[in-house]
């Protein structure tokens, strides 16, 4: 029997009796990671091996280089996913992959890995999208979590706001007209200063601030859900370079602050908005900007007040990891969703 009939075969059975152990890989951007997931809910081991040092140097991901690191760290990570499981190839039950959105070179070596295992070791292979990772990491924080409800997903390169219907069916109802909210956490940390990636530094910077020091605009978008952060980090920008035009101090904390604020106050009124108006009970966070201190207190106090029960992964399954690949793949396995041997990256893959 080919490997392709064997997998789709045992995918199957995997998919009558509602079980399974999945190893995952994610290399989509500047993290090597691997994990080991039982039934989507449960993490056996997850293990972040991170390129953030190598970057910032550059004051950004430098795509090649992400590349070449990915090549020495995928084997090792998944060793280690393993060697942390107490499991060897054979004892999981499928491998899966995020194929898309990110880096092409970057997904590749993910995918290349993936294959690779999945045909040495007989299993199926499950193609993840990142940003349904993103979302998926809350069901790992949240073993009673069930769709429907509403989560906003904002990263280095996303921001949207979605209806998530049923596992693996998804509503947008609104998205960055610009920058991504990571994207502009960066740009602003970068003009004070502050290395790649500046959203966390600059998240610890602005709690010694005045978030009230700076005014700044007030962003308008045509979609009563979608967003523009690249007004604010323009203001921001303008501002900084005119203090020191003036030779004046530059208060990088109330910068910090008032930025951080403002961004805040924007993802989460559209976000709660969003989940009030579309009567949903539940809202969840994802993505990296999720970890934001001041986005986590605003949305707790704002879904308390429209009685809405908020969720959220803990930081360290905000940003980038294997894990949130695996809890996705098991309800992509369970829907039948299995790739061939011919699965390809897809940098630009959407999620609706
Ligand atoms: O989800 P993620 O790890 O990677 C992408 O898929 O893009 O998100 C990374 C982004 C970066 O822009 C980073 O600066 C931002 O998330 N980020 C934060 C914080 N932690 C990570 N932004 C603001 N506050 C934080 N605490
Ligand atoms: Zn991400």
């Amino acid at each position: 029997m080919s490997y392709e009939q064997e997998a789709r075969e045992q995918a199957e059975r995997l998919r009558q009796a509602g079980h399974a152990t999945i190893l995952a890989i994610e290399s989509s951007c500047d993290e090597t990671a691997a994990a080991v997931i039982r039934d989507g809910r449960e993490i056996i081991s997850s293990v972040i091996s991170t390129q953030i040092p190598l970057h910032a140097m550059y004051g950004g991901v430098v795509p090649e280089i992400a590349s070449r690191k990915h090549v020495e760290s995928v084997d090792l990570v998944v060793d280690e996913a393993l060697k942390k499981a107490n499991m060897t190839l054979c004892d999981v039950d499928a491998v899966a992959v995020t194929y898309g959105p990110g880096l092409v070179g970057a997904l590749l070596i993910g995918v290349s890995a993936a294959k690779a295992l999945a045909y040495a070791a007989d299993k199926p292979l499950i193609p993840v999208n990142h940003i349904e990772g993103h979302v998926s990491a809350n069901y790992l924080a949240h073993t009673d979590l069930v769709p429907p409800f509403v989560c906003l997903v904002a990263s280095g390169g996303h921001s949207h706001i979605v209806r998530v219907e049923d596992y693996g069916v998804y509503t947008l109802l609104g998205q960055t007209m610009d920058d991504a909210a990571g994207e502009a956490f960066d740009k602003a940390a970068r003009v004070l200063g502050l290395p790649y990636p500046g959203g966390p530094l600059l998240d610890k910077l602005s709690r010694e601030g005045n978030p009230h020091a700076l005014k700044l605009p007030h962003v308008q978008t045509p979609g009563r859900y979608d967003y523009s952060f690249s007004g604010l980090k323009t203001a921001l920008i303008n501002t900084v370079h005119k203090l020191r035009q003036k030779g004046e101090d530059v208060p990088a904390a109330d910068i910090a602050a008032s930025f951080q604020h403002a961004a805040v106050e924007l993802l989460s009124d559209k976000a709660v908005l969003a989940a009030t108006e579309t009567g949903a009970q539940v809202m969840a966070l994802a993505g990296g900007v999720a970890s934001n201190s001041g986005l986590r207190n605003a949305m707790n106090d704002k879904c308390q007040k429209a009685g809405i029960r908020l969720v959220m992964p803990p930081p360290i399954l905000c940003t980038d990891n294997a894990a949130m690949i695996g809890s996705a793949a098991f309800y992509r396995l369970m829907r039948g969703e299995v790739a061939g041997l011919d699965l390809n990256a897809c940098p630009s893959a959407r999620l609706v």
